[in-house]
């Protein structure tokens, strides 16, 4: 499975970039010996980065990166060049964020993105064009006061997707063209978007984008999709009904926000549902991946969250195309987590003092001695 999985993500890469025009990943195993059952490294493991130890399996590891920290703090600038692969506009390409005046872009912060990741050859994953979140003010109010009609909302929608799409054209590998449609009861979530335009504002979506960019990656997101359940059986159903309809739907992303409490996986769970969205001919990634805690940490936390971003990472690298691990964030300094889940954090790989922590150590193992 591992070799024939090496080979045909090879090739897969190497036509991806190549159409992407993109520089070509080292063949896998090239900074490898493999000497049978152990794997040696020329480097201690411990010492490489990440980006260094996924590259033998053609994976993309990545970070949200959040651009006020970017611009802010040198340390955690220089350690997304040195440590990953891939980047997520932690917000700075949501729809308030882009036009937060209607038909005024604000394209500074995530061109800048974008130019950074060209810089530090990083691919760029794009969050997110259509989400029932972070929509700005103009609209929201202007559909609910009724000044902004339905047909009028789905036109507004279409310039949206074509205008960013277009935007970004040939600097974007992925989309996140849907985010979180689905509701944890299994059913198409009760947003602006089903009340005013119907389910099929989610087919219209994709096929806008790809109006746009014939050569960008479109996917579906979402949480709570880790394992086989009710959810990802709800999006398993949608991707073959859009598939059917010739919708082009290229990538099946799931977050992968966990909790030491509770959401926790095995790699077995993770590679067999990844796997039913690749034998459907779709690619898939982990793109949002952080694992919370009650604070304060401690030993018993620390390794209950080492075991779940090592069980979600070895899903990721023998599942058959899963092709970017992405955390939600790399350090315990910048979180989204305490702000919104009170008395909670300590979410990523590092510490606030950008400190290794067991999960981080994890990973490295996970990536360094996994055939
Ligand atoms: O930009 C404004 C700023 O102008 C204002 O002064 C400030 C205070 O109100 O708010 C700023 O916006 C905040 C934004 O993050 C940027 O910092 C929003 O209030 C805040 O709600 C927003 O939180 C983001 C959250 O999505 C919104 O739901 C988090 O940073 C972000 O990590 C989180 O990311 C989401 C993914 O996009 C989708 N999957 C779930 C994930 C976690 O919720």
């Amino acid at each position: 499975m591992r070799i024939s999985r090496l080979v045909t993500a090879g090739a897969l890469a190497a036509v991806a970039l190549w159409t992407l025009n993109l520089p070509a990943a080292a063949a896998p195993g090239t900074d490898q010996a493999d000497t049978g059952g152990a794997i040696e490294h020329a480097r201690n493991p411990a010492e490489q980065s990440l980006r260094e130890l996924a590259k033998r399996h053609n994976l993309r590891v990545g970070t949200a990166v959040d651009m006020t920290a970017f611009n802010n703090d040198t340390q955690y600038r220089e350690r997304i060049a040195t440590e990953f692969s891939a980047v997520t506009a932690e917000n700075v390409m949501k729809w308030s964020e882009l036009e937060p005046q209607r038909g005024v872009y604000n394209w500074g912060p995530a061109d800048q993105l974008v130019e950074s990741a060209r810089q530090n050859h990083q691919l760029v994953h794009g969050h997110t064009l259509l989400w029932h979140n972070q929509l700005p003010t103009w609209l929201t109010q202007g559909v609910a006061s009724g000044e902004i009609t339905p047909d009028e909302l789905r036109q507004l929608l279409r310039k949206h997707i074509i205008d960013v799409v277009t935007h970004f054209k040939g600097k974007i590998w992925h989309w996140d063209v849907v985010n979180e449609v689905i509701d944890d009861n299994a059913q198409l979530r009760d947003t602006i978007w089903l009340q005013n335009l119907g389910p099929s504002y989610i087919a219209d979506s994709f096929r806008w984008a790809h109006e746009a960019d014939r050569r960008v990656k479109l996917y579906l997101n979402d949480y709570n999709v880790e394992g086989i359940g009710a959810k990802s059986n709800a999006y398993y159903a949608l991707v073959q009904e859009l598939l059917a309809d010739g919708v082009p739907v290229h990538g099946f992303g799931s977050q992968g926000h966990l909790d030491t409490r509770f959401g926790n996986y095995s790699a077995f769970q993770v590679k067999e549902n990844l796997d039913r969205f690749a034998d459907l001919g779709l690619e898939t990634s982990m793109t949002e991946v952080d694992v919370r805690m009650p604070m304060p940490p401690d030993a018993t936390k620390l390794n209950a969250q080492a075991q779940s971003y090592g069980a979600l990472m070895l899903g990721c690298l023998v599942a058959k195309r899963c092709v970017m691990f992405t955390v939600w964030g790399y350090t315990d300094k910048y979180s989204w987590v305490p702000g919104f889940f009170t008395g909670q954090g300590a979410a990523n790989l590092l510490d606030e003092n950008f400190q290794p922590k067991f999960a981080y150590r994890e990973v490295q193992a996970v990536l360094a001695y996994t055939r």
